[in-house]
C-alpha cells in the first residue's frame, strides 16, 4: 500500500489547481559548479568560477529567466583527483541542481562526466578539450573546441609559421589532457610532413625535467611542443634555457595562467601556445566583458578560462529559456539544438558530438607579457 501513497497526494494536490493552471515555479534554479579553486590549478578554478559568478549575478541582476534567478552551488576540488566525482554525486544527490557547470581539467570533467550522464543531469564543461569528455554521452556539452582541432592549429603553426621539420613533444602521462593533445599534435605534424625526432614524459607535481631536456637537447629539434599545465610548462621553459637550449617552446591552452610567467620569467619569452580568447579582442562584447570583470574583481584582467566560465553561465540560460524549463531532457535537447551562441569566447555551435567548433587564438609572450598574435578559424 506504501507506494500509493505519493501518487495518491500529489493527485490531491493536482486537484486544487484550477484546470488549465499550474502554479509556476519562481524558486532560484540550482547550478552546481564544480572547479579547483585551491591545490595544483588553482589559477583554472579560481579563473572560472569568477567567471561563471559574473556571468550569473548578471542574469540575476537582469531579472533571471523563464521567472527564476539562479542560484550557484560550487564546490572545490582542490585540484585532487577523485574530489570532482565526489563533488558532482553530492551536488546532484544533496543540492538537487538542474545542471552542472565545470570542470576545466579534463581529467576531472572526465569524472564528472559519467555520473552526469547516469543521472541525467546537463553537464557543461566550459574548458575541457580532451574528446573522451563528451563521448560520456548525450547529457554532456562543452563551449570550447577539442584538442584535434587545437592540435592542428599547432602543428600547422610550428611548420608554417616557426617553420620547423624537426621536434621534440614532451608529454605529462599523468593529464588525459596532455597526452591527447599531444597525440592530436603528434598525427598532424608528422601527415604534413614533420619529424617527431624524440619523445619524452613526465607526470603532473614533477618539478625536475633536466634529464628529458638534456636528451631532446642531444636530438638537435628546432623546437619543443609541451602540452601541459602551466606549473610544469614554466618550470620546463626556465630548466630548458639553463640548459642551453635556445629552441622555441609551444604548447597549448594548458599554458593559460598568469603564474605561468610568474614562474618561469624571461625564459619564457618568444614561447607560443593556443587559448580560448584574448582579452585585447576589441569587439565592444569582449571589451565590456574585460571592464565588468576588472570591475568586479579588484582590476583582474579575465584570462580563458574566466571567459569560458563566463559564456558556459550565458550558454546554459540561452538553453534553459529556449527549453522554457529546467526539466533535464528539455535542457539537454536544447542544449544539443544550440546554433551560433554568442558569447565573449567567440561564435558556439553544437555539433552531433556535442562539442563546440569555434576558433583559436594564439599568443606569445613579449617583454614579460602575453601578446595576442592571431585568430585561427576551424
Ligand atoms: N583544456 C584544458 C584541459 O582540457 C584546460 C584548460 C582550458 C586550461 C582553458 C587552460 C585554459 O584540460
Amino acid at each position: 500500500m506504501h507506494f500509493h501513497l505519493r501518487p495518491l497526494v500529489s493527485l490531491a494536490l493536482l486537484a486544487l489547481v484550477p484546470a488549465g493552471l499550474t502554479a509556476a515555479d519562481t524558486s532560484p534554479i540550482k547550478v552546481g559548479e564544480i572547479a579547483s579553486l585551491t591545490g595544483k590549478e588553482a589559477a583554472f578554478g579560481q579563473s572560472s568560477h569568477k567567471g561563471t559568478l559574473l556571468g550569473m549575478e548578471e542574469l540575476n541582476a537582469a531579472g533571471g529567466i523563464i521567472g527564476r534567478t539562479f542560484d550557484l552551488v560550487t564546490e572545490d576540488n582542490q585540484s585532487k583527483a577523485g574530489e570532482s566525482a565526489t563533488a558532482a554525486r553530492k551536488l546532484i544527490s544533496r543540492d538537487k541542481v538542474s545542471a552542472l557547470l565545470g570542470e576545466v581539467a579534463s581529467s576531472r570533467s572526465l569524472e564528472i562526466a559519467p555520473i552526469a550522464q547516469s543521472s541525467k543531469v546537463p553537464m557543461i564543461s566550459p574548458a575541457s578539450t580532451n574528446p573522451k569528455v563528451t563521448a560520456a554521452g548525450s547529457y554532456v556539452f562543452r563551449v570550447c573546441f577539442i584538442d584535434p582541432f587545437q592540435g592542428t592549429v599547432m602543428a600547422k603553426f610550428a611548420k608554417n609559421e616557426l617553420h620547423l621539420t624537426k621536434v621534440a613533444v614532451l608529454t605529462s602521462v599523468s593529464s588525459a589532457y596532455s597526452v591527447g593533445l599531444s597525440k592530436y599534435f603528434k598525427e598532424r605534424f608528422v601527415a604534413d610532413g614533420g619529424e617527431i625526432a624524440i619523445e619524452q614524459k613526465y607526470s603532473e607535481g614533477d618539478k625536475d625535467f633536466r634529464s628529458q631536456l638534456t636528451a631532446i637537447k642531444a636530438a638537435g629539434v628546432g623546437g619543443i611542443f609541451v602540452p601541459g599545465y602551466y606549473t610544469e610548462a614554466a618550470l620546463v621553459a626556465k630548466q630548458a634555457r639553463e640548459l642551453g637550449i635556445t629552441a622555441p617552446l609551444f604548447g597549448g591552452d594548458g599554458w593559460e595562467a598568469p603564474q605561468l610567467l610568474e614562474i618561469g620569467g624571461s625564459s619564457l619569452e618568444g614561447t607560443y601556445y593556443s587559448t580560448h580568447y584574448s582579452p585585447e579582442n576589441t569587439e565592444p562584447a569582449v571589451q565590456g566583458f574585460v571592464k565588468r570583470f576588472q570591475a568586479r574583481f579588484g582590476g583582474e584582467t579575465p584570462d580563458a578560462m574566466a571567459a569560458l566560465g563566463y559564456d558556459s553561465a550565458f550558454f546554459l540560460a540561452d538553453a534553459i529559456k529556449r527549453a522554457g524549463t529546467v526539466e533535464p531532457a528539455a535542457v539537454r535537447a536544447a542544449l544539443a539544438a544550440t546554433k551560433d551562441f554568442t558569447g565573449v569566447t567567440g561564435h558556439t555551435t553544437i555539433d552531433a558530438n556535442r562539442n563546440a567548433t569555434k576558433a583559436a587564438v594564439i599568443v606569445t609572450v613579449k617583454d614579460g607579457h602575453f601578446k595576442f598574435l592571431k585568430t585561427v578559424a576551424p
